[in-house]
């Protein structure tokens, strides 16, 4: 008999085009929290000033026991418990962060961690647009049939690489993961429905975290290049008057593409880099503001971990539920940015309110 999906040759077909389920999800942050008013024993800087600019009430910093690699192991280990797996059936674990604790990849550490040994596990760095970039990676493998189960996290350790002394930067920042466990489904039940990812390295100098300029001597005539990083440098106005150009624009193209109305959205999940660039967004798209997530005051901008930590909250207190429409946009450094479109599979948890 022959094989339907064969071609002339006989060779079988491996892959076919699935849909990706986002099946449950985790989060870890440190214990250790920050209020801005305690921040200001450090730097000129106040609460009101904060809060008014940019939303933020504290921010969670990681102490030596809790770093990037225990948090993402510990928000993995929390996705892959909801999700009911195996650690041994896990294909991928794709790590989105740019403070890893070894260059080489980090994400390997969290798979010993895990017991997924028969994932393979690497890094992927795009800033505050790493998980979404890596939501997106990761279904790529899962739709083509090469892979079925996929751990995506997004998690940073920023508090390494801020100028402590540094007003501008060093209130928006604080460290955390979250991770999302992903697996292939029929296509009638696919939970990305669409997706956009753009970037201009142009802008790249708008904020940064660069290698430092230092060299040494190696021998008479040559000289090498002495590893390390700069602290974070940003344009913050620059960087804000991208957000709200792009992020919209971005969203609406997404909407339009899928024939989504914003009034059919449930959630509106975006990057949490400042309340006023929330709202601006879910003002432009004409989100009501009872959709828009935001866990801002406690946690301020954590990177790549912000749009898991927030779906994670937002799933354990009841407010998604299985079947919502989620519209989530990531984006910051690069200058990069995206959206995708997502329909929360489960697990079901009942609201405090029902
Ligand atoms: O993931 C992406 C990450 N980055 C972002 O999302 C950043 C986007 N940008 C922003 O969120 C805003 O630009 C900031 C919150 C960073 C700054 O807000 P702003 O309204 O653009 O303030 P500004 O930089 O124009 O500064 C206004 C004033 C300045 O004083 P003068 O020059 O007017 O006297 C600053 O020195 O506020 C002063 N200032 C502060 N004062 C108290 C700046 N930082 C602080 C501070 N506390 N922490």
């Amino acid at each position: 008999m022959t094989d339907p999906q064969a071609g002339e040759s006989g060779v079988r077909r491996e892959g076919f085009l699935a849909g990706v389920s986002l099946v449950a999800s985790g989060a870890a942050t440190p214990h250790t929290s920050v209020s801005n008013d305690a921040l200001s024993q450090r730097v000129e800087t106040n609460d009101d000033w904060i809060r008014s600019r940019t939303g933020i009430g504290a921010r969670h910093i990681a102490d030596e026991q809790e770093g990037l690699t225990s948090l993402a192991s510990a928000a993995a280990r929390e996705a892959l418990a909801g999700a009911g797996w195996d650690p041994a059936s896990v294909d991928l674990v794709l790590l989105a962060t740019s403070s890893p604790d070894d260059l080489f990849g980090t994400a390997p550490r969290i798979q010993a961690q895990l017991g997924a040994h028969n994932a393979v596990a690497f890094d992927v760095t795009a800033a505050c647009s790493g998980f979404l970039f890596a939501l997106i990676t990761a279904s790529q493998y899962l739709r083509t049939g090469a892979m079925t189960r996929a751990l995506v996290i997004g998690a940073d350790q920023l508090s390494r690489w801020v100028d402590w002394d540094d007003r501008r930067t060093c209130v928006l920042f604080g460290d955390g993961a979250g991770a999302v466990a992903l697996e292939a489904c029929s296509p009638e039940d696919d939970g990305l429905l669409g997706f956009r990812m753009a970037s201009d390295g142009r802008k790249a100098d708008c904020l940064s975290l660069r290698q430092v300029a230092a060299r040494q001597d190696l021998i008479p005539g040559v000289t090498v290049q002495r590893g390390g990083f700069e602290p974070i440098q940003m344009n913050g106005q620059e960087v804000y008057k991208f957000a709200v150009r792009e992020v919209p624009a971005v969203l609406q193209e997404l909407l339009a593409a899928t024939g989504t109305g914003a009034e059919q959205l449930d959630w509106l999940l975006l990057h949490q880099a400042n309340q006023r660039i929330l709202n601006a967004v879910a003002e432009r798209l004409g989100v009501p503001e009872h959709k828009l997530l935001s866990n801002l005051a406690s946690y301020g901008n954590t990177s790549a971990a912000t749009i898991p930590l927030m779906l994670h909250e937002a799933v354990s207190d009841g407010r998604i539920q299985p079947g919502q429409l989620i519209a989530s946009s990531g984006f910051g450094a690069g200058l990069s940015w995206g959206a995708a479109l997502l329909r929360w599979h489960g697990p079901v948890i009942s609201s405090p309110a029902a």
